[in-house]
């Protein structure tokens, strides 16, 4: 029924559009300074008022206590659902010349249900301008589907702070009752990077502009009036118009795509499939002149967008060849078919996010999903398999069954981050991608988790209201502590039990919305199924992972087997101020090892316990526990453990298994930061890797080793530091020039190429001069005969050492070399080695680039001056830069992409004396006006951090620096 009625009342709507065509000029003039002045706009009401009436402006005197009208209130009130949209959009790929402005123009109706008699409707709309009188309701048009009687509305305003457009009506709603609301308006197609925006690039020398959308999480609102909630889900009937040779895309299939002339315009208007029932903020629309490639893979039509050159030159190839063994990964992992008969994927020039997963037609960064052998770098290409699965695995998880509300956004994101390594192993079986979640999610998140200013990963639903605080939550704890907990949680059920109740939650809950414990309902049902044995159930072992914050360290004593939890803190000084339902103590799977055998699994369910078996009596055998870093916790040991565990490392580190050998590095140091156990313990753990030529230890060590950089590169510790760490990687370096034949091939295996990137970034940072007159060389060679002999996965750590030991001559052959890029990941690898230079003034002249928008993208910006400030010299540059230009930075990037907690963590990073200290602090004062928006936190937390590390200097610098200085002297 309400399909049928819909075609009919679009059909209707197209006569309207060409009026509002005609308007859109007139309108366009008026947008931009329309929500600017949105204050004291007649029908614009700002945050502190009441709203309501067509006298209010921002005279309206504030009130202590905010209203309680249902347009105060960021939760729409539970009167209307949507069951229907027609939406028609132009988007202007041309600015408009009077204003100089882009603009889009649409207009929507939705047909919606009242639940509960009202008088008001409250809709989401956010920066759009609507055409007709607002004052006595003119512009809008209401209509009952059966035809009975309808209030007429008396007036409409738009409500700042929470982003409504409010209609007050002459009478009520009837409950049980159908209507329709319709709308046309006019949005700015600004270069912001949400809602409706608009991307540019150069093509040939020619500008081109392209018209996208995202959505995610609130800016469905930006692009049309919507009930912008998940749980309102709904259908979408979507139309584009826009110019002759481009073309037009949705989350649906293209039914039809007709000339018409609208407002004496010839243009294409492009009709789409009704989409199925789903959340606005996975819509997409997008207008382009892109190219694209595809096939048909089990009825599904797959295909890549991209800039016509980036499709010719075969970049799209690799996604396309994945794209469809993940899908049917996902069928059968999922036991369901994908939901819907297309998948798109397309590369965006500017985009905020690395990728979105709107239904059927996902957005990504141009990194993220184009791929050249020549340009490309295994670990761009890593990054391609992952973002892909990862986006994939929502199209059922996340888009076919949505969380209600975006407190457990965790359990959406972190279970796409597991899976997204299940997927991507589908695609490249050889990588053993799926270890390397130990690095990239659960040593990442350790590291914020062990802090008091750590959350858990679920949140009251009462406490997420604000579009700010809605995404504050897309952090480190919901992707990475999510995965980790979720892999947790798959093993200890075993994969076959975690599968059946995923796929039971999926099937009952299809089309519609959840919250996290209906998943831990399945997965109990489907443990009842099976003789799997748990000590609790799911719910509740799982409620201790996800209600607290933080992780435990288990410690294991093997002279008694007594085995004890206690929660980990980095700062063993700091004091947890939030009670935990759980006082912090967690039920925790232990699977362990003894000499080399498996032993059976056992459960931590209180705060101590004795495994006998873990009793060791000999002087050789020793205790491993958390095989796999399967465990989301630390391990410590008694000393004499520690020492047989370091000693089978030096013996035959094979007999411990790669990815614990890469645990023991990372909680040696970690249990050091935290005073567990002595820093000249954590340093032993890096004796062994004379020997060890595996990735994942290596990179764990780099990754700890980073601390030390960061504090001693400016102080006497870095020359010994140095020369030790020269010492153990010349073996590696020299096992690289052996096995590529004097750099003349490529590594075979994955990881081992990994490896050979941080045998070389290693040996050259820390002055083995072979290796930098090979990097050098290869440098010169590029810029004497214009080819370009380095292999792409060593790219970035050539470039950088190069640059780093060259001059302007070399910084300004990159910097060309960057803006004739033909490929985005080439362009990443050039941006970010450009900031390796050690001459100040290149440096500050780079940091002068990063507000332009014409040199660095908008995207790229903060990434940009973080780079700047982790090269030792570049870093009070950048500090200086960003106190400096605080008030422009924040002024002109607050409202859109820029990360403010990146950059302010980023330019503190270093920051270890009481000077820095006093003047961060003094920053945090100077700007208190000004504010520091999403980076409020992150300006407390480097005053905290920077006062832990100097502490951690203070107690730390004798030793390490005897401790290196002995390292060298005794040779292992
Ligand atoms: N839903 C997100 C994209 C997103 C992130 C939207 C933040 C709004 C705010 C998407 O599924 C995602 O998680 N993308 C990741 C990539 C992924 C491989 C971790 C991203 O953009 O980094
Ligand atoms: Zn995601």
């Amino acid at each position: 029924m309400a399909k049928g009625f819909f075609i009919s009342k679009a059909v209707g709507i197209g006569g309207i559009f060409v009026g509002v065509a005609a308007l859109s000029i007139i309108i366009a003039l008026s947008v931009v300074y329309s929500q600017e002045k949105s204050k004291n706009n007649n029908n614009q009401v700002s945050p502190t008022d009441g709203g309501g009436g067509t006298t209010t402006t921002s005279s309206t005197k504030p009130t202590t206590t905010p209203p309680n009208n249902p347009w105060n209130k960021y939760r729409l009130p539970q009167t209307l659902v949507p069951i229907e949209y027609n939406v028609t959009l132009w988007p202007r790929l041309k600015p408009d010349p009077a204003t100089g402005l882009y603009i889009f123009t649409g207009e929507s109706s939705v047909l919606f249900e009242c639940v509960e008699d009202t008088d008001l409707i409250i809709i989401h709309s956010n920066k759009l301008n609507y055409s007709g009188s607002m004052s006595d309701g003119g512009f809008a048009h209401l209509s009952a589907v059966s035809g009975h009687s309808v209030p007429s509305v008396n007036e409409g305003f738009l409500f700042f702070e929470t982003q409504f457009l409010v209609l007050k009506l002459n009478g009520n709603l009837l409950k049980g009752q159908l209507y329709i609301l319709s709308l046309n308006f006019t949005g700015e197609l600004a270069d912001d990077l949400g809602g409706f925006y608009r991307s540019e690039y150069t093509e040939g020398g020619t500008k081109k502009v392209m018209a996208t959308t995202q959505m995610q999480p609130t800016d469905a609102r930006k692009s049309f009036p919507c009930f912008d909630e998940p749980a309102l889900k709904s259908y979408f009937n979507i139309i584009l118009i826009h110019d002759v040779g481009t073309v037009a895309l949705s989350n649906g299939r293209e039914l039809e795509s007709k000339n018409v002339v609208i407002d004496g315009q010839n243009v294409l208007r492009t009709v789409f499939e009704r989409t199925e029932k789903m959340s606005t903020y996975l819509l997409a629309f997008i207008v382009s002149d892109y190219g694209n490639i595809g096939n048909n893979i089990g009825g599904v039509d797959i295909r890549i967008f991209a800039r016509k050159p980036a499709i010719t030159a075969g970049q799209g190839d690799y996604a396309l060849n994945i794209t469809g063994p993940i899908l049917k990964f996902f069928e059968e992992y999922y036991n369901s078919t994908y939901p819907l008969p297309k998948s798109d994927q397309i590369a965006i020039p500017d985009f905020n996010a690395g990728a979105m997963e709107n239904w059927g037609l996902i957005t990504y960064r141009e990194t993220a999903l184009l791929y050249d052998e020549e340009f490309s770098s295994n670990s761009n290409k890593q990054r391609i398999a992952t973002i892909i699965a990862h986006e994939l695995a929502h199209m059922w998880f996340g888009n076919l069954v949505t969380l209600r509300w975006w407190n457990d956004l965790w359990l959406n994101e972190g279970f796409a981050s597991y899976v997204e390594y299940l997927g991507a192993d589908e695609a490249e079986p050889e990588w053993n991608v799926k270890d390397l979640i130990v690095l990239s999610d659960v040593h990442r998140v350790f590291a914020v988790d062990a802090l008091t200013s750590s959350h858990p990963l679920s949140s009251k639903e009462e406490d997420i209201q604000k579009p700010a605080q809605i995404s504050e939550l897309f952090d480190a704890i919901s992707y990475s502590k999510g995965a980790s907990v979720l892999r947790m949680l798959s093993d200890f059920l075993t994969e076959p039990v975690f599968t059946k109740g995923l796929q039971s939650y999926l099937k009952e809950f299809a089309f519609s919305n959840t919250v996290y414990t209906d998943l831990w309902k399945h997965l109990q049902m489907a443990v009842e199924a099976t003789t799997t044995e748990l000590p609790d159930t799911v719910n509740n072992i799982m409620n201790t992972w996800v209600l607290q914050m933080g992780f435990p360290v288990v410690t294991i004593d093997t002279t008694s087997g007594a085995v004890s939890q206690k929660h980990f803190l980095l700062d063993p000084d700091s004091e947890v101020t939030t009670p935990s339902p759980y006082n912090y103590e967690w039920i925790v799977p232990i699977k362990w090892m003894k000499t080399k055998i498996i032993q059976t699994p056992k459960w931590l369910t209180q705060k101590s316990d004795t495994v006998n078996e873990m009793k060791v009596t000999t002087t050789s055998d020793w205790v491993l526990v958390n095989l796999d870093v399967v465990g989301y916790y630390r391990v410590n040991y008694d000393e004499g453990n520690w020492d047989r565990l370091l000693s089978a490392l030096s013996a035959r580190h094979e007999d411990i298994p790669t990815i614990n050998r890469a645990q023991l590095v990372d909680d040696a140091f970690n249990l050091a930061r935290a005073k567990i156990i002595p820093t000249v313990r954590a340093l032993q753990t890096t004796l062994y890797l004379k020997n060890e030529r595996h990735y994942m230890p290596w990179q764990s060590a780099l990754n700890n080793l980073d601390f030390f950089f960061l504090m001693f590169d400016r102080s006497e510790v870095y020359g010994h530091m140095q020369d030790y760490l020269r010492n153990q990687v010349t073996p590696l370096f020299e096992h690289y020039k052996t096995v590529t034949d004097n750099w003349t091939k490529v590594p075979t295996g994955h990881m081992d190429q990994y490896n050979q990137v941080n045998a070389i970034s290693l040996a050259c940072r820390t002055g083995l001069k072979a290796c930098q007159d090979l990097v050098q060389g290869w440098f010169k060679m590029w810029m004497d005969s214009g080819n370009n002999p380095i292999h792409p996965n060593l790219r970035y750590t050539v470039y950088c050492n190069a640059i780093a030991a060259g001059g302007a001559a070399e910084w300004n052959f990159a910097w060309e070399q960057f803006q004739n890029a033909s490929i985005a990941t080439e362009a990443d690898k050039l941006r970010a080695a450009l900031a390796c230079t050690t001459e100040p003034w290149l440096l500050n002249r780079y940091l002068e680039y990063t507000l332009n928008s014409s040199l660095i993208r908008k995207q790229d910006a903060t990434s940009t001056i973080v780079y700047i400030a982790q090269n030792v010299i570049g870093q009070s540059l950048a500090w200086d830069f960003v106190r400096a230009r605080w008030n422009y930075i924040f002024t002109q990037y607050g409202g859109g992409s820029f990360s403010f907690s990146n950059l302010v963590n980023g330019v503190t990073e270093r920051f270890s004396t009481e000077f820095e200290l006093q003047q961060l602090k003094q920053f945090k004062e100077d700007n208190a006006d000004v504010g520091f928006g999403s980076g409020t936190l992150a300006v407390d937390q480097s005053i905290e951090r920077t006062q832990a590390n100097m502490k951690w200097i203070a107690e730390n610098k004798e030793n390490v620096l005897n401790w290196f200085i002995e390292a060298v002297k005794t040779p292992t």
